[in-house]
C-alpha cells in the first residue's frame, strides 16, 4: 500500500515537474502600461488573446484587431473580465484583404491618439488565396502585417519609445524565399498536400524574421524597435483547418502532454513587448524569453532587402 502511494506520489511529482518544464521561461518584466495603447492582431483566440489579457492587466488600452466581429466582441468581454480592465476594444481587421488593412489603419489613426506597441500575432495555417490573389499564408502572415506595420509606423515614431513584435515560428528554419516563384504567381508555393501547406507556412514565417531584420535597419535612430519570435509549441487552435482525424487522434494527445498552454505561449511575445533593456537587440529573433541565433538565411541582408521591395510592390505601398 505504502509503495503504491509512493509510486503515485513520484509519478505526480514527475508530471508536475514535466508540465512546468513544458511551460518554459516566463516574462519577468514588471513594466506597466498605463496611458499606452497596444494593438494585438488575431487576438480573439489563442496566443493573441492570452497576450491581450496580460497587456490589459498591465494597464494598456488594448485593441483587439480581428477579422470576425462576433468572435472579436466576445473576446473583448473575456479579456475585460479576465484582466479586470474596461479599456479593451474590438476593431475590424482582415489581414487577407489589403483594403481591410488600409481601412483599419485609417480608422485607427483617426480615432486613436497613440500607438506604443504593435503585436503582429495573427497567423493562419491553411492553403488558400487572399482577396488580392496572394497565397493565404503569405498574404496574412506576412504581407498583411507588412502593410499594417508600414501604415502605422509614423504614429509609432511619434510615440517612441515604441515596439513592433512579430510572432514568427521555429518552423522559419524550414522555409526559404523563392523570388522566382513570387514573380510568376503570387501564391508563394502551390499545392495543398500536408507537406505543401507545411512548407508554405514555413516560408511565411521566414518572411516574418527577415521583415523584422530589415525593419530594424530602417528604424535606426527612431527609438522604435522590433523583434520576431517563436512562441513555443502551443496548444492553440492553429491546426483547425487540418485533417480532423489526424488532429483528434495524433495532434490533440501530443499537444495536451507536450505543448504549452496559451498563457505560457504568450510569454516570449510579452518579453519582447515589455522587457526593459533589450532595445539594442532590435531586429533579432527570440524564443523562450531570450534572444536566439538564427541561420544565415534568416539574417541575409540582401534577401531581407529584396523581400522588403517585393512586399512593397505586392502590398501596393510602392
Ligand atoms: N500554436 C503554435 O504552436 C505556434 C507555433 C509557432 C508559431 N505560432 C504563431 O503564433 C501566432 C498565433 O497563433 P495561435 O497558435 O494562437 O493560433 P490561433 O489560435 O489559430 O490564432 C490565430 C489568430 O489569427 C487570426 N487570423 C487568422 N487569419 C486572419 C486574418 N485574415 N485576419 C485577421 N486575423 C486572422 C485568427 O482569427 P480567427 O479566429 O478569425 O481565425 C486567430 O485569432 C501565429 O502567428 C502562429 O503562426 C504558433
Ligand atoms: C531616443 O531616446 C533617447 C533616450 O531617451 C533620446 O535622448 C533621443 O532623443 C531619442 N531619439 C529620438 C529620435 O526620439
Amino acid at each position: 500500500m505504502n509503495e503504491l502511494l509512493l509510486i503515485a506520489g513520484i509519478f505526480i511529482a514527475v508530471l508536475i515537474f514535466f508540465r512546468q518544464f513544458v511551460r518554459g521561461a516566463q516574462c519577468k518584466s514588471k513594466t506597466k502600461l498605463h496611458g499606452k495603447t497596444v494593438i494585438v492582431t488575431g487576438s480573439n483566440t489563442g496566443i493573441g488573446k492570452a497576450t491581450a489579457v496580460e497587456l490589459a492587466i498591465r494597464g494598456a488600452r488594448v485593441i483587439l484587431a480581428c477579422r470576425n466581429q462576433v468572435l472579436g466582441e466576445a473576446a473583448v468581454a473575456v479579456v475585460k473580465r479576465e484582466s479586470g480592465s474596461k479599456n479593451v476594444l474590438f476593431m475590424y481587421l482582415d489581414l487577407a484583404s489589403l483594403k481591410s488593412v488600409r481601412s483599419f489603419a485609417q480608422t485607427f489613426l483617426k480615432t486613436e491618439e497613440r500607438l506604443d506597441i504593435l503585436i503582429n500575432n495573427a497567423g493562419v495555417y491553411a492553403q488558400g488565396t487572399t482577396e488580392d490573389g496572394l497565397g493565404l499564408m503569405f498574404g496574412v502572415n506576412h504581407i498583411g502585417h507588412f502593410l499594417l506595420t508600414n501604415l502605422l509606423l509614423e504614429r509609432m515614431k511619434e510615440c517612441a519609445p515604441s515596439r513592433i513584435v512579430t510572432v514568427s515560428s521555429y518552423l522559419h528554419n524550414l522555409g526559404n524565399i523563392d523570388f522566382d516563384c513570387l514573380r510568376t504567381h503570387k501564391e508563394f508555393g502551390m499545392g495543398d498536400s500536408f507537406i505543401d501547406v507545411f512548407k508554405i507556412y514555413s516560408h511565411s514565417k521566414l518572411c516574418n524574421v527577415l521583415f523584422t531584420h530589415e525593419l530594424a535597419k530602417k528604424l535606426q535612430g527612431t527609438n522604435v524597435t522590433c523583434y520576431s519570435l517563436h512562441p513555443g509549441a502551443v496548444d492553440s487552435d492553429l491546426g483547425r483547418y487540418t485533417n480532423k482525424k489526424i488532429r483528434r487522434f495524433v495532434y490533440r494527445p501530443i499537444a495536451a502532454m507536450f505543448f504549452k498552454d496559451i498563457e505560457a505561449g504568450a510569454q516570449t511575445t510579452l518579453h519582447c513587448a515589455l522587457q526593459e533593456g533589450i532595445e539594442s537587440l532590435s531586429g533579432r529573433y527570440f524564443s523562450n524569453c531570450a534572444v536566439q541565433k538564427v541561420a544565415a538565411k534568416a539574417q541575409d541582408d540582401a534577401v531581407a532587402k529584396k523581400l522588403w521591395e517585393v512586399s512593397e510592390t505586392l502590398s501596393g505601398l510602392s
